[in-house]
């Protein structure tokens, strides 16, 4: 295998980081930007230490729109999600083959600080997961941590109304975030994302734990975002990937070689991957046949 990633490597390695700046202006190292693709995900071969988790999933996100990766549980949509910014580095044994291109660098360079990935491309997970803060804080403390000098009052509030979440916490700005309902919780996560401005946001089945009325405005929200933000997100509901998607990815499980590796089968539009999939497997997985 040739140019493998190991990020524990590449962390231990101590060379100077590179700014956010660099990361917006791109390097000679750089690949080809490609028009409105913001982030480039290929992967060839992609390892838990000797387990081979996903292999050939290339899937380019583009700018303004919603992707969804889809597929059954164990195929790696959690896994590619959690490269496009570097979170997987976390994990002992992660080493893959490829490349993660954002706006046309590749976020796994050396030089590359993960911590300024992080915040070009941030996260929103399946479980509501607000900080034991007020809500105030909760939105404030990227913010902060950022060094950010303008007005933290009118960003929270700016992030709070994105997150379609001000009419109902202007009052209670003092309430601790896990007063919120679990609906209320995961737009307070979303405000929280979307307050340090990342140009990506990455959703990981961030409706499953919600209820299909705090689903709808989630949903609802996503759609205003796109605006603004790119969005990827892995989901289990077919319909909300057909609701929400622009474009869709369906990965599947390799069990021939006697393993159990993800790759991805088909990426199209959202249109042509629900209403006339080309493969098999993609086929039998929309009409339902298995999960
Ligand atoms: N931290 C880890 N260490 C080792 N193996 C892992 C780790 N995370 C995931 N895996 C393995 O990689 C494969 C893909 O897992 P992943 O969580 O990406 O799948 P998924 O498609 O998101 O599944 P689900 O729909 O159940 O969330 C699985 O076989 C899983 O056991
Ligand atoms: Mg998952």
């Amino acid at each position: 295998m040739s140019d493998i990633h190991n990020p524990d490597a590449h962390i231990s390695a101590g060379h100077p980081k590179s700014s956010p700046d660099q990361i917006r202006a791109g390097h000679p190292k750089s690949g080809p930007a490609n028009g409105d693709v913001i982030i480039d995900c290929n992967l060839h071969e992609l390892y838990y230490g000797q387990f081979k988790a996903v292999r050939d999933t290339h899937i380019p996100i583009r700018k303004n729109k919603i992707t969804a990766f889809i597929g059954p549980s164990g195929c790696g949509k959690s896994t590619v999600l959690r490269c496009l910014n570097r979170m997987n580095d976390l994990v002992r044994g992660f080493r893959f083959d490829g490349h993660v291109h954002f706006q046309g660098r590749n976020i796994y360079d050396r030089s590359i600080d993960p911590v300024a990935v992080r915040r070009h491309i941030g996260m929103v997970f399946q479980q509501p997961n607000p900080f034991n803060m007020s809500i105030y804080n909760n939105v404030a403390f990227g913010l902060r941590l950022n060094g950010y000098k303008g007005s933290i009052a009118e960003r929270v509030e700016q992030a709070l109304r994105r997150a379609a979440l001000w009419d109902e916490v202007k009052d209670k700005l003092k309430q601790n975030g896990l007063s919120l309902s679990g609906g209320q919780q995961q737009r307070l996560c979303i405000a929280r994302a979307v307050a340090t401005e990342p140009k990506v946001l990455l959703m990981d089945e961030p409706c499953s734990a919600l209820d299909p009325i705090a689903t709808r405005r989630i949903e609802e929200l996503m759609t205003e975002l796109k605006q603004r933000f790119t969005i990827a997100i892995v989901t289990h509901n077919l319909q909300q990937a057909q609701r929400v998607a622009d474009e869709t990815g369906f990965l599947y499980v390799d069990t021939t070689q006697g393993g159990r590796t993800g790759y991805l089968v088909e990426y199209g539009s959202s249109q042509q991957i629900f209403q006339d999939p080309r493969e098999e497997p993609t086929k039998q997985y929309i009409r339902g046949e298995f999960s």
